[in-house]
């Protein structure tokens, strides 16, 4: 594996079995990202693209092949040690937000502290000062019902953030959004990677708005990358 990747995969495999049939969702995916790139991944339906972003956020494991993220094997982890990395290394979004409807803003994006061990206090700072980032301080007592579909994904970015990891995985994360709004998000994510230095990894299938913003693109078909692109 290469010393000056940030996070690498070795012919990462992902097999499904429901009965007798077996889908490979995966197929021996080589990939190497390097510390502070916004990576796009595009691809059709079924291609894999969600199933890359569960091994890699380690909501899932691989059935064979290997995942390093900074230096570590997180494929080789076992469940309290991924849960840490869950909560610590990496944040995730996705196209359908993900966050707590009877929550406020502000308690949505305090709770990962809350398993992390911070005091209430400083809970609600911190919540406080993510969700100024994110431009939503001024909602931050709304409920997500209240909110707008892309103050919602802010919502869930900033509670992505919150634990301050160094990779951002989003499934998708302007499914679900017009395409003004798509574009400040996507805007804001390639913000945070340029100013913060926060590698991402974005899925999409809008590819002029992976186009835009990554700095490398890699099209999944079949399990398979079957191509590679440098766009800055
Ligand atoms: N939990 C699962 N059980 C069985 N098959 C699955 C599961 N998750 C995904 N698949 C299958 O794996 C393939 C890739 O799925 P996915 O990674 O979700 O694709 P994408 O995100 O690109 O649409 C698809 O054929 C899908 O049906
Ligand atoms: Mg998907």
């Amino acid at each position: 594996m290469n010393s000056t990747s940030f996070i690498e995969t070795e012919d990462l495999t992902k097999g499904y079995s429901s009965g007798q049939i077996e889908v490979v969702a995966l197929k021996d995916v080589n990939l190497s990202v390097r510390e502070g790139k916004f990576l796009g991944v595009t691809g059709p339906s079924g291609s894999g693209k969600s199933t890359l972003m569960n091994l890699l956020g380690g909501l899932d494991t691989p059935t064979s092949g290997r995942i390093k993220v900074q230096g570590k094997f997180i494929s080789e982890l076992n469940k309290e040690e991924l849960a840490l990395y869950r909560r610590y290394q990496v944040g995730m979004i996705f196209q359908s937000f993900n966050i707590i409807s009877s929550y406020s803003a502000l308690e949505n994006v305090a709770f990962p502290l809350l398993f992390a061990g911070v005091g209430k206090k400083e809970r609600k700072q911190r919540a406080s000062q993510m969700l100024t980032k994110v431009g939503l301080c001024p909602r931050k007592d709304h409920r997500p019902p209240e909110l707008s579909a892309g103050e919602q994904q802010r919502v869930a970015i900033a509670r992505a953030l919150i634990n301050q990891p160094k990779i951002l995985l989003a499934d998708e994360p302007t499914g679900n959004l017009d395409s003004t709004t798509s574009r400040q998000i996507v805007q804001m994510l390639s913000d945070l990677n340029k100013n913060q230095g926060l590698t991402v990894i974005m899925i999409s299938h809008e590819e002029s708005l992976v186009r835009r913003f990554a700095h490398e693109i890699i099209h999944l078909c079949d399990g398979k990358i079957v191509e590679q692109e440098k766009i800055r």
